[in-house]
């Protein structure tokens, strides 16, 4: 399968078609915004490869099809809800800044959150009712989205234990495909979780990137070492 005219590109992505108009290629380029690191896509490519699948044969539909190089991955064309959807285990970010939660504190429940993907009015957090006011989804399919990123949270969260580290929160992305089906797309990565080791509390995701960008690929192949038992090379 061959990468035809890049259809979308991008912080941390570039999407390009393939002769079959149903599949895409994801492409993971090492910048994101912040900062490029040598090795970074790769890391992530695989990193979002091994836990889509472990998703998916837990019964989670996504848009993942097949790894196809170090850094490309096939992918289910996908049209996309524009919500981003963050479930959360532990107070950190923005629920610490918004609510005057200690950070670290473990929550009675996983929490939802939904944002509104719009550049222009940057990312606005919003409720069900402003989704459906904006037509962004149906209840029916936001139901479906709800359950998915619960059931996510439910698979990940003792998956990753079980190699030492605690998920304090993550975003996903939802897309449909030409039949309506909602699937989990996008991509899960260290970039897109705060993961803290269970033993020390240290963080081993995009927040440490943010004050150590050298370090980041460093964290996301122990991630990676930790899931698979093998590194990028
Ligand atoms: P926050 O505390 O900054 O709201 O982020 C919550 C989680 O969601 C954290 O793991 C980072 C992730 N996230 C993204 O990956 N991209 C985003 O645009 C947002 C808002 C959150």
């Amino acid at each position: 399968m061959d990468k035809k005219q890049l259809l979308y590109e991008g912080r941390a992505k570039r999407v390009y078609a393939t002769e079959s108009p149903e599949l895409l290629i994801a492409a993971y380029k090492d910048s994101r915004g912040s900062g490029a690191v040598p090795g970074r896509g790769a890391v992530n490519n695989r990193v979002s490869v091994c836990l889509m699948r472990m998703l998916g044969q837990q019964g989670i539909p996504t848009h993942f099809i097949d790894q196809l190089s170090e850094r490309e991955t096939l992918i289910r064309r996908a049209r996309m809800i524009p919500l981003k959807v963050v479930v959360r285990n532990v107070a950190a970010g923005s629920l610490c800044t918004r609510l005057g939660l200690r950070e670290g504190t473990r929550l009675r429940a996983a929490i939802l959150e939904y944002y509104y993907r719009s550049a222009a009015l940057g990312d606005p957090m919003i409720n069900r009712y402003h989704a459906f006011e904006l037509e962004l989804c149906t209840p029916a399919e936001l139901a479906v989205i709800d359950r998915y990123a619960l059931r996510v949270n439910d698979i990940l969260q003792p998956f990753l234990r079980g190699l030492g580290v605690d998920l304090i929160d993550f975003k996903l992305e939802f897309g449909r495909l030409a039949d309506g089906t909602v699937v989990l797309a996008d991509e899960i990565t260290p970039d897109t979780c705060r993961l803290w080791d269970a033993e020390t509390g240290e963080k081993l995701d995009r927040d440490r990137f943010r004050r150590d960008p050298g370090g980041a690929k460093d964290v996301s192949e122990a991630i990676l070492r930790r899931m698979t038992g093998e590194t990028s090379g």
